[in-house]
């Protein structure tokens, strides 16, 4: 079974990518490690508490990195509300994060399983970046990270070259770039457009479970801000591709082997990717010898809604199921 952490920044779509993880049967979710950067480190983690909880999943949650590696974190308006989940009130969970920090719990996983963890990171990566520094020859034992980051081929979201979680924290994500880990990247690019779920779906979630309404509420004020920036009532939800690229292979239709930079100077370009593909430059340019990371360039439409629909329908007395085993004991 694959090991998996998932290291986010639980907003609304952060929190639509546990969900998949929590109801896939072909993982082992080994915990969740969290870190501000959509909101606060604290709301973050009562968001990804919550959100388990209402999966009837009992994966435990670390707490990480309160601010980027070396700025202040600036508060940002959040797309997806005050507190990241629609501002509905629908934050109450009842357990408690655990003691341990995030980056030694990812360096102790890391530690156990060499050549086996895989970590799906759906926020700015400063947990990881702390335990490449923390521990470089541990975490050169990590099998691959699966991240959403960066504008892939197109235009960013927080400047023109910059993605979010690549903004938030240029000098980690550089870090990981360079690290030995080989990365897969779904880009901001493969994750919006006809890919998005409307409202009519969103609203059909809202019948079928506990999950689905969740999700229903937790993305409402992500569409009212689709609907007046856009005039389209859609959500995206970047996480949820990103998250489909790491644990439904059949999803992906397109990928390319390249050699990543991210710069991390202050200025126009903080936070853009470069990325080298192999045979695309020059024959008389210094050939670079590694190719370890990829771009995700394509995934099917039509199978992720599928998947992501019928999830809710198929995992829809999870929590009851969960509370019923709860009363026994
Ligand atoms: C990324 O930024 C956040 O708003 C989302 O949760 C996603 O991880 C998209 O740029
Ligand atoms: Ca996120």
């Amino acid at each position: 079974m694959r090991k998996i952490i998932i290291d986010t920044d639980t907003a609304s779509d952060d929190a639509a990518a546990l969900m998949m993880a929590a109801f896939c049967p072909d993982i082992e979710l080994l915990g969740v490690t969290v870190l501000a950067g959509n909101v606060s480190l604290e709301q973050a983690g009562n968001n990804a508490l919550m959100t388990l909880e209402v999966c009837g999943n009992d994966t435990d949650v670390y707490l990480g990195a309160k601010q980027p590696l070396f700025h202040k974190r600036e508060e940002t308006i959040s797309v997806h509300g005050k507190d990241g989940m629609g501002d509905k009130d629908l934050i109450h969970p009842v357990k408690k994060a655990a003691k341990k920090r995030a980056v030694d719990f990812i360096l102790d996983m890391a530690q156990k399983y060499p050549g086996e963890l895989e970590i799906i990171a759906t926020g700015p990566v400063t947990n990881i970046a702390l335990a490449i520094l923390q521990d470089r020859e541990t975490m050169s034992h990590v099998k691959r990270i699966w991240s959403m980051g960066t504008p892939g081929f197109g235009p960013g979201n927080a400047t023109p070259v910059s993605e979010f979680n690549v903004f938030i924290d240029a000098e980690a994500y550089a870090l990981m770039l360079g690290s030995e880990i080989p990365v897969s990247i779904a880009g901001f690019d493969l994750c919006v457009g006809d890919i998005e779920i409307d409202k009519y779906e969103l609203s059909y979630l809202k019948q079928v479970s506990k999950a689905g309404k969740f999700l229903h509420d937790a993305t409402s004020v992500l569409l009212e801000f689709n609907q007046k920036t856009r005039g389209q009532h859609m959500v995206d939800l970047p996480d949820a591709v990103a998250m489909a690229t790491a644990i439904w292979p059949e999803v992906v239709t397109g990928r390319c082997a390249v050699h990543c930079e991210c710069c991390n100077v202050q200025g126009p370009a903080y936070g853009q990717v470069i990325f080298y593909k192999k045979g695309s430059t020059y024959e008389s340019m210094p050939a670079l010898k590694e190719y370890k990371d990829e771009v995700i360039t394509s995934v099917d439409k039509e199978i992720f809604t599928k998947k992501f629909m019928s999830m809710f329908e198929e995992n829809a007395d999870k929590p009851a199921k969960k509370e019923a085993k709860t009363k026994k004991k």
